[in-house]
């Protein structure tokens, strides 16, 4: 992590090209899965060097997992016969969000966790109890006290159906590496769809679980004794390319993204089309071509998958600022995640926010000033103001940004943006 800030001289067209890094969101829940392999060692490809990785990779070390980051490579090797641990400490729980998967893996492979609450992005209140809830329908037995959540399975796991009052992602994985060991069969109703799901299912059976339904919100879990380590590709990250695709269409230019899958991110092209700017696929990426400022969309609401997602609602609030009309954008999924907002207004964007709703009013240009990630995703929406504006802007909080892009410095200078880390 560094305590630098990004410089970036704006109002440059995005030329050039690179590769999308492997996804941070399927990439935390397969490193936490590994933890139930009791055979062999599992190597995932794909997994970029991320504050949030090497968290998650301490963790399973901590337990007791033997871990290899070559990171050069992208790819880690875990071999989990000798975890000894069940405990993870607040500490560790509180840098982010996902690490709340290892109540699911360590009650599948212990019977018991004593665990903090996660951390994460501060974007709304983030609950756990609909996790909680599933949990105690399916056996285990919870107590929460002083800031710690004590979990046990005392006689064994009741495998049954099990129905999310709304499609949480990470109740859905919990619940799918809590019961990939579990005989019996486990459904899930009101899964949520999203494509990092299908990466941990796919993962959990190259293992030799047996699990279908990922992708669609109902998801059946046939337990089987036991995992064994297996080799894996992360799929690409939605958001990170979605992240530079708003950045063209924003600058205007033409950008080649290899490393692409544009099936996660149909909605979202839409919208760039809307926009004006013309998506294409190229062979196992994209590229993007935009003249002109974009237009305005009427409304973009954020909902689950396969909706507009949450995530990438700062990446367009940013890139909306110089359009051609007035965008709304409704946030549906997160209370807290416009904090963007105000920072963008700093560069002189024209933004109202009234609870969940953003007006956007497009103006012809932003100016450079120093601005301040929120969050993760915020944070990118202030790399891609600072793209836009005329002039220098400097982008402070710089360690939120680096929890999910492994090097958006880089990646936007090969799509030809005068941008640099200052330390
Ligand atoms: C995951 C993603 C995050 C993304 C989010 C929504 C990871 C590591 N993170 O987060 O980047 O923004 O999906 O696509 O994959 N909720 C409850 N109770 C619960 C669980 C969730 O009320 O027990 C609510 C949340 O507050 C939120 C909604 O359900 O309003 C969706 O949250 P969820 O899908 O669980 O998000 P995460 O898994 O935390």
């Amino acid at each position: 992590m560094t305590d630098g800030c990004i410089s970036i001289n704006g109002r440059r067209r995005l030329t050039g090209e690179t590769t999308v890094q492997g996804c941070k969101n399927a990439a935390l829940p397969c490193l936490t899965a590994c933890l139930l392999c009791d055979r062999g060692c599992s190597c995932l490809g794909g997994c970029p060097a991320l504050s949030d990785v090497e968290n998650t990779i301490e963790i399973l070390e901590r337990l007791g997992a033997e871990c290899v980051f070559d990171r050069a490579g992208e790819l880690v090797t875990v071999r989990a016969e000798n975890v000894f641990g069940s405990s993870v400490d607040s500490g560790m729980m509180n840098k982010m969000r996902s690490s709340i998967l290892f109540m699911g893996a360590l009650l599948s492979r212990t019977g018991e966790a004593d665990i903090g609450y996660p951390g994460g992005c501060e974007i709304g209140a983030r609950p756990i109890d609909m996790h909680l809830k599933a949990f105690r329908r399916l056996g285990v037995q919870i107590e929460e006290e002083g800031g710690m959540i004590r979990c046990r399975v005392r006689s064994r796991l009741k495998p049954g159906p099990v129905s999310l009052l709304c499609p949480s992602v990470g109740a859905t994985e919990n619940i799918m590496m809590l019961m990939a060991k579990s005989e019996g069969e486990t459904v899930i109703r009101n899964a949520a769809r999203e494509p990092e799901i299908v990466d941990l299912q796919n993962l959990l059976n190259a293992m030799g679980a047996n699990i279908s339904g990922a992708g669609s919100d109902v998801i059946v879990i046939n337990g089987t004794d036991s995992l064994r380590g297996a080799e894996y590709k992360i799929m690409p990250d939605r958001i990170a390319a979605l992240t530079y695709m708003a950045a063209a269409a924003a600058c205007g230019g033409r950008i080649l993204l290899r490393n692409v899958n544009l099936d996660h991110i149909s909605v979202c092209c839409s919208v760039l089309r809307d926009m004006g700017a013309v998506v294409e696929k190229d062979g196992d990426g994209a590229v993007l071509t935009m003249s002109g400022r974009p237009n305005a969309v009427n409304a973009i609401k954020t909902l689950y998958y396969p909706g507009f997602p949450t995530d990438a609602q700062p990446a367009f609030m940013a890139a909306m600022t110089v359009a051609k009309g007035t965008t709304v954008f409704i946030e549906s999924i997160f209370e807290n995640r416009f904090r963007h907002a105000p920072e963008l207004v700093k560069l002189g964007a024209d933004i109202d926010v009234n609870i969940c709703q953003a007006v956007v009013r497009g103006k012809e240009s932003l100016s450079g000033a120093e601005v301040r990630s929120s969050d993760l995703r915020g944070g990118a929406a202030m790399v891609i103001g600072g793209l836009i504006a005329d002039g220098n802007t400097r982008v402070r909080g710089v360690s939120h940004i680096e929890r999910g892009y492994r090097n958006i410095t880089e990646d936007f200078e090969s799509l030809g943006a005068d941008i640099r880390m200052i330390y």
